[in-house]
C-alpha cells in the first residue's frame, strides 16, 4: 500500500513539474532556424527581421559590456556578466528553465531568440510549417496579446529582478517588438 501511495505522490510532483516547463523535452535550435521561412512575405512574413533589428536580438551582447559587468559586481557577483548565470537566465533563450535542453547549434549570442516567446523547436520546427495545429501540440506556443497570455510570458523576464527594471507597460512594449504577418 505504501508503494501505491509513493506511486501517486509521484506522478504528481512529476505532473506539475512537466506543466511548468516551457519545453517539454524539446531542444532549443536557436533563432537562426527560423530565418529561412520567417524572412520571406510569401511564407506569411518578415519576422526574423523584425526581431533582428529590435532590443531582444541584442539582449546578450548588452552583458558584454563594461556597464553590465559593473552591474554583476554591484550583485556581489565575482564572474564577468555575459559569463553570471543569473544574468544570462533573463538575457538568453531558454535559461530560465531547469534542465533545458540546447542543441549543438545553439549559440547564447542570440539574446532573447524566438523561442523564449514560441518554445523550444525541435517537436514542431519542421511539422508546423504545414500543419500549425500539429505543431501546437508538440511545442509550438503562440502566447495571445489579446487574450493575455503575452504579457504574463513577457514578466517572466520585465519584473523588479531585473537590476535596471523599468516599469512594463504591455500596450506600449508590445508595440516595440510587434513582428505580424504581412498582409
Ligand atoms: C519550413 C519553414 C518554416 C520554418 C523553418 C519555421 N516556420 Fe514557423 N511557420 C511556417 C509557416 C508556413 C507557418 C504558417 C503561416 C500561416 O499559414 O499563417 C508558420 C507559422 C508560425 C507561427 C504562427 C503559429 C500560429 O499559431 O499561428 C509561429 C509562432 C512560428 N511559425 C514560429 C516559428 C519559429 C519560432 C521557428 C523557428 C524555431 C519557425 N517558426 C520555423 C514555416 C516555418
Ligand atoms: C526571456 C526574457 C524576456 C522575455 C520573455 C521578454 N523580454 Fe523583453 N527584454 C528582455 C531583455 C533582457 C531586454 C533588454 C535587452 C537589452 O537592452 O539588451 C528586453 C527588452 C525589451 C524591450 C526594449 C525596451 C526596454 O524595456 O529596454 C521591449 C520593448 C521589450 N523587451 C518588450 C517585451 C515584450 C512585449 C515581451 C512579451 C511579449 C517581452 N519583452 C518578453 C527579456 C525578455
Ligand atoms: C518576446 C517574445 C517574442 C519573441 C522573441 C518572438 N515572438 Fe513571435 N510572437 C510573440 C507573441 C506574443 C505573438 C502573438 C501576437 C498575437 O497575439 O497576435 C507572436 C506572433 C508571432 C507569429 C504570428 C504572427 C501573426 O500575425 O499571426 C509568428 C509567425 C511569430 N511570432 C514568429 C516569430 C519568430 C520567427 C521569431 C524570431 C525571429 C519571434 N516570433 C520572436 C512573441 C514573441
Ligand atoms: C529577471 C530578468 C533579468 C535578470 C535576472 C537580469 N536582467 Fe538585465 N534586463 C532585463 C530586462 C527586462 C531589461 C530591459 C530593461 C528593464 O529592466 O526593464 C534588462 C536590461 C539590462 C541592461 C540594459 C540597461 C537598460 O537600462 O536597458 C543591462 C546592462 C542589463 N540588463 C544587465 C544585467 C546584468 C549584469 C544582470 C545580472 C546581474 C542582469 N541584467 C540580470 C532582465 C533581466
Amino acid at each position: 500500500m505504501k508503494n501505491a501511495a509513493m506511486l501517486i505522490v509521484l506522478a504528481l510532483a512529476f505532473g506539475s513539474l512537466t506543466a511548468f516547463t516551457s519545453s517539454g523535452g524539446n531542444e532549443y535550435l536557436g533563432s537562426k532556424s527560423c530565418k529561412a521561412c520567417h524572412s520571406n512575405k510569401k511564407m506569411g512574413g518578415e519576422q526574423y527581421k523584425q526581431w533582428s533589428k529590435g532590443p531582444h536580438a541584442s539582449a546578450f551582447k548588452t552583458l558584454q559590456s563594461a556597464e553590465a559587468d559593473k552591474i554583476a559586481a554591484e550583485a556581489g557577483h565575482k564572474t564577468k556578466a555575459a559569463e553570471t548565470k543569473e544574468c544570462l537566465s533573463c538575457h538568453v533563450t531558454g535559461m530560465l528553465e531547469d534542465g533545458a535542453k540546447f542543441n549543438k547549434k545553439f549559440k547564447n549570442d542570440e539574446g532573447v531568440g524566438c523561442e523564449s516567446c514560441h518554445g523550444a523547436a525541435s517537436g514542431y520546427k519542421s511539422k508546423h510549417a504545414k500543419d500549425v495545429a500539429a505543431g501546437h501540440k508538440l511545442g509550438l506556443m503562440n502566447p495571445s496579446v489579446e487574450g493575455g497570455d503575452a504579457e504574463k510570458l513577457c514578466v517572466t523576464c520585465h519584473n523588479e529582478k531585473s537590476p535596471t527594471y523599468k516599469k512594463f507597460d504591455f500596450k506600449a512594449r508590445w508595440k516595440e517588438i510587434a513582428h505580424p504577418k504581412a498582409g
